[in-house]
């Protein structure tokens, strides 16, 4: 039955309504429902001459602004209209839509349609922060720094924050944690059409491609030291080339590191063969500590500390070193990286993570279904990397090589 629904987004800039919205329209469409996407944002860039980018549009009290971006609205809800008579399903409007007056229009123009308004917010400060900082990346701000543009979007959030409305008269709602992938709150009528199909895609981790690398050899690694701040080797930088030449054909539109100059220079070598790419350094990703062993080989822990080589052998994934980190303890961190990689990636085909081997393993085992006791084992070579791809259809994960003959 081909049944049609309106999906109205709201929420704040930055709190991951373009993300949901991409989330819901693509696994509906893997369901065989015809869904589209009208984006305000993105309609604005396309009917501008001009630069709309400016705090200042978005000030309630200038009234060309207003006037424009309720056009927009107009035409994208027009253009929702247009889709569904022509046999769309779900039309999906991603805009702020943050005033009960906008959220009137929409409900008066589709009448005859059922609505479901989903409600974004994100109550982690750090999260919004690298988002900011991602979408001062963007080429709409190209001609400001990197400040400029995070306080020009703030000012833009200000502005919209001064004439936020929650939902709380729409009939059909759905609060959302969009950083955790939980709903807050919902009140929704059981005749709201996929309603338990759309529950189920708001909290699901869907992985379109997730290609997770481990960083190309190190000083350190040729010496079987543990930690440390090591650069990579000439082997290690060909690895990176070989890496780069790998997914040159492949858009990687964000590249997730830790801090470490290891797996920087490994992204900054892929990203020299990309078009637009940017790289995100969580401390997140920041390779398990050694703590008193930092920096010591495996044989020098063994002969020096043979105490603690033992402990560790005898239990890996609890051992925790002293006045440094265990498996079990990074554990927590590792899976708030990774919530902040879907949060910001925004839900695009590809996401890169090049990361570390403990690290590395904790973020396979939130996928791989592995008992605790052997994360700590899990194999990660230098000359493979995992390709990764979870949705409601399929669960796939790949050891891919990449070396070229050269290395
Ligand atoms: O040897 C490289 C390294 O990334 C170290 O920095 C880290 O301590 C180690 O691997 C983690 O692997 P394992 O838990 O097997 O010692």
């Amino acid at each position: 039955m081909n049944r049609k629904l309106v999906i109205v987004m709201m929420g704040l800039p930055a709190r991951g309504k373009s993300t949901m919205a991409r989330k819901l329209s693509r696994t509906l469409e893997l369901d065989g429902v015809k869904s589209a996407i009208f984006n305000n944002g993105d309609l604005r860039r396309r009917m501008s001459e001009e630069n709309t980018s400016s705090s200042i549009f978005f000030s309630p009290g200038n009234p060309e602004g207003v006037a424009f971006r309720e056009k927009i609205s107009s035409v994208n809800i027009e253009n929702a209209h247009k889709f569904l008579r022509g046999g769309g399903c779900v039309a999906i409007l991603d805009a702020s839509n943050v005033t009960r007056k906008r959220r009137r229009k929409i409900q008066d123009t589709f009448s005859e349609t059922p609505l479901l308004f989903i409600e974004c917010m994100n109550a982690d400060d750090e999260a919004l922060e690298a988002n900011l900082e991602r979408k001062a990346g963007l080429s709409e701000f190209s001609d400001r720094t990197k400040e400029e543009a995070i306080a020009s979007f703030l000012k833009r959030i200000k502005y919209y924050e001064s004439i936020y409305e929650p939902l709380d008269v729409e009939p059909n709602r759905i609060l959302v944690d969009s950083f955790e992938s939980c709903i807050l709150q919902e009140q929704a009528s059981y005749e709201v059409p996929y309603y338990d199909r759309i529950r189920d895609i708001l909290t699901t981790r869907v992985v379109r491609n997730l290609f997770l690398v481990r960083h190309g050899e190190t000083f350190f690694n040729v010496e079987d030291r543990i930690g440390g701040n090591s650069e990579l080797t000439d082997k290690g930088f060909e690895q990176a080339k070989s890496l780069a030449e790998h997914f040159a054909t492949q858009r990687i539109p964000i590249i997730f590191t830790s801090n470490y100059k290891r797996t920087l220079q490994t992204a900054e070598t892929i990203r020299e063969r990309q078009d637009f790419c940017s790289i995100i350094a969580l401390p997140e990703f920041n390779e398990i500590h050694g703590g008193v062993c930092e920096g010591m080989t495996y044989k020098q822990i063994s002969e020096q500390m043979p105490h603690v080589a033992r402990a560790r052998r005898l239990n890996k994934y609890n051992y925790i070193y002293p006045e440094g980190e265990g498996y079990k303890t990074m554990e927590e961190r590792v899976h708030r990286g990774l919530k902040k990689v879907f949060y910001l990636n925004n839900y695009d085909e590809n996401i890169m993570i090049v990361g570390h081997k403990a690290v590395n393993r904790m973020i396979l085992s939130k996928f791989l279904s592995r008992q605790e006791k052997e994360i700590p084992y899990i194999y990660m070579p230098q000359n493979r990397y995992y390709h990764i791809q979870i949705n409601p259809h399929k669960r796939i994960f790949e050891l891919i090589p990449y070396h070229t003959a050269s290395v």
